[in-house]
């Protein structure tokens, strides 16, 4: 039966190990067969350390998969939407491979990441390496809570993973990730009140702040479909940083190609009357990158490749 990777709507983990990779060779049956060891690798993980509930996501660059997986191609796989708008921008920085390791415990994460590195040496280089930790109450740097609305169970699923409707890519998720730095100082001159405002929710209860206003980032982010009802985006982001700076790996999950790029389109346009996401003066994207992280099935799927038949085998 095809699975979805564990990862996408896996509950929240204490901490998280982003790898992000690119292919440095054109050897790509040997990527194909690495991607599914991976995958025995985050089993294995999870068996021996069970306390720790590991999960991990293996994504594929969207530029990058054409080239790995030829023969079956999503539909829509688009490149990270790259905007800029004024001082406001949401740069692309296009990586073959993202890898999404997550543990309630750092040793864990630590080990899976060096076995999965030794397991693509040679094929390889590390483009970006981010340890990132629950804080608090599972807050952003900033002090609000992340995605406190995720949906559970089924509901979470339809909006990351794509339906039987697509057999070929279903329980598969479209997946961009932007690594976000956060200014502090700057946050921190204003008041408790401001810092509402500019969310659009509050702290305590997470619900609409009163006087949140058109460039509220929780308003920006209020886009719906033409049934009314929330674009389908599974947010799985995690802080990081170390006293010299701080920041958010933003990553979400989605069933649809266009939501993230619809979502990012509101924050850095802004509505007709140039109502930009006011969050944005306050954190700047330094990364952008779009993946698609296809079924368990797939993945096992395509890492033997059948053998190509010859012309006598074909006549016969
Ligand atoms: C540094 C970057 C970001 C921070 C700190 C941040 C933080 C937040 C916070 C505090 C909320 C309100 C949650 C609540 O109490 O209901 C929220 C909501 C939301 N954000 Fe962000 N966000 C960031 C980037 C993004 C990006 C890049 C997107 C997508 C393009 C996004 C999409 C959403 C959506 C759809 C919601 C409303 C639904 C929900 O509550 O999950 N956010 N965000």
């Amino acid at each position: 039966m095809t699975q979805p990777q564990k990862g996408i709507c896996a509950e929240p983990n204490l901490h998280a190990q982003y790898l992000l990779l690119n292919v440095v060779d054109d050897d790509t049956q040997a990527i194909r067969e690495k991607l599914a060891r991976t995958l025995a690798l985050f089993d294995h993980y999870d068996e021996e350390h069970y306390e720790a509930m590991v999960t991990g996501v293996i994504a594929v660059g969207t530029q990058y998969w054409p080239e790995l997986y030829p023969e079956a191609i999503p539909l829509h796989l688009y490149p990270f939407p790259d905007m800029q708008c004024e001082d406001r921008c949401a740069p692309a920085t296009p990586c073959d491979l993202f890898i999404q390791i997550r543990a309630d415990r750092q040793d864990i994460c630590y080990a899976l990441g060096l076995a999965i590195m030794d397991l693509f040496r040679l094929h390889v280089e590390l483009v970006d390496d981010v340890h990132a930790f629950r804080y608090l109450d599972g807050r952003d740097l900033t002090g609000f809570l992340i995605a406190p609305n995720n949906p559970r169970g089924m509901k979470k699923q339809s909006m990351a993973l794509i339906g039987d409707d697509d057999p070929e890519f279903c329980q598969g998720s479209f997946v961009h990730v932007q690594r976000f730095r956060h200014d502090l100082r700057r946050w921190s001159t204003l008041t408790d009140r401001q810092q509402e405002q500019v969310m659009g929710v509050t702290r305590e209860h997470h619900t609409d702040s009163p006087e949140s206003n058109p460039s509220a980032h929780f308003v920006r982010m209020s886009v719906t479909d033409a049934d009314r009802e929330p674009l389908p985006l599974i947010n799985q982001s995690m802080p990081f940083g170390d006293m010299h700076s701080q920041g958010l790996m933003f990553v979400s999950f989605s069933s649809s190609a266009s939501a993230f790029k619809t979502l990012l389109h509101s924050r850095i346009f802004g509505d007709d009357a140039g109502e930009y996401d006011r969050l944005l003066d306050f954190v700047s994207a330094e990364t952008g990158a779009a993946f698609f992280a296809p079924s368990i099935h797939f993945i096992r799927n395509h890492a033997v490749l059948k053998p190509i038949k010859t012309q006598p085998e074909l006549e016969r």
